[in-house]
């Protein structure tokens, strides 16, 4: 098993390996010896699957444990369900010590997070992601929140978990389609700062196994720790984490959240990609490599949104400060550069 540290205002661990969730029950007691009780959140599609598994590590190792279980689905990424979440815990008597724990996607760890970040002013959260998505992005690095209608993600807070554990073995029952989107952000890291990744997906040739994809999730996991440690609030180089985000959200926000969050980065990547080319900041053949290097791993690079839409919604985007938004552009593959752009300027850019 992999083991990843991550130098946050809390440091903690990212264990990385084939049934490595099995140790779960272990790592409670290391590093929350006082934890009492455990709160598994999960929704539908992985309670199924899983649930019944990780429930039985942790009352092993001598928790009371319970579950709450939500519709999967952005759509359930709201304060009700975290409303449910609190008032479970509080029926339940947790206290500071006790322990949520996050099994699922993104949608999953951002919800247990923000439900651990916020209960009691702030409890521990172990973040156990099952899907690539989560476990080269979400589950690592202490974003939490939920979505209201104006946008996603839109309220929240840092909480950095206890532990991360990454269970391998959970990527093979994933959907191709969940698996495809989960490339979208991995392909990211690859643009904006690792160009050896890019040459290992590259050579793989879209097909990946199972020893060489702990390997590309150990990379992004190491990429994320690096950024993490230089600017944990997002207010300088993590921002870098949003290429393709600025726009995808856009495009997700705009479909009612029913298209996939890494199907609208990459999309929200090609875009961007186009108009650098088109501003003379990219060369051509880099961005065809780019561009190439989605559609290897069946990834879109566009859509039918218009650049007035784009500019438009942009403006609720958090990373917004003031009247100018952050937008992230690589200027060759592995170096991405953050760029202040007014609405007008983000527009005339995308339209260029
Ligand atoms: N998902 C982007 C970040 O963690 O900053």
């Amino acid at each position: 098993m992999r083991s990843i540290r991550i130098r946050a205002s809390r440091e903690y661990d990212v264990l990385i390996g084939r049934d490595a969730s099995l140790a779960l029950g272990d790592e409670i007691r290391r590093v929350c010896p006082d934890a009492v009780k455990a709160l598994i959140v999960t929704e539908t599609n992985i309670a199924p699957l899983y649930l019944d598994g990780i429930k039985e590590v942790i009352d092993e190792a001598g928790l009371d444990v319970s579950s709450y279980v939500f519709e999967a689905g952005e759509k359930s990424k709201n304060i009700n369900e975290i409303a449910g979440m609190w008032n479970q815990m509080a029926e339940a008597g947790f206290t500071r010590t006790d322990i949520v724990i996050g099994l699922g996607g993104g949608v999953t760890t951002d919800m247990a997070g923000f439900a651990a970040a916020t209960f009691l002013r702030g409890i521990n959260v172990i973040q156990v992601p099952t899907s690539l998505l989560a476990m080269v992005d979400a589950a690592v690095g202490g974003k939490t929140g939920i979505d209201i209608p104006k946008g996603k993600n839109q309220v929240g807070a840092f909480w950095q978990p206890a532990l991360v554990i990454e269970d391998t073995a959970f990527l093979k029952t994933l959907p191709e389609e969940v698996f495809t989107e989960g490339m979208g952000e991995v392909t990211k890291y690859a643009f904006i700062m690792d160009e050896k990744l890019y040459s290992v997906l590259e050579k793989s040739g879209g097909s990946i196994t199972d020893e060489l994809l702990e390997k590309i999730v150990a990379a992004c996991v190491v990429d994320k720790a690096g950024i993490i440690e230089e600017d944990e609030n997002d207010n300088g180089r993590r921002q870098i984490l949003n290429f393709g985000h600025t726009v995808g959200h856009v495009i997700e926000r705009d479909s009612g959240f029913t298209k996939p969050h890494g199907i609208c980065v990459a999309k929200g990547m090609g875009i961007i990609i186009d108009a650098s080319v088109r501003e003379g900041t990219l060369d051509k053949d880099e961005a065809e490599k780019m561009k190439d290097l989605l559609k290897l791993y069946k990834l879109p690079v566009t859509d039918e949104i218009t650049p007035a839409q784009i500019a438009e919604g942009a403006m609720n985007d958090k990373k917004k400060r003031g009247s100018t938004l952050s937008v992230i552009l690589v200027d060759k593959i592995g170096n991405a550069v953050i760029r202040k752009m007014t609405k007008e300027e983000f527009l005339k850019f995308l339209s260029i």
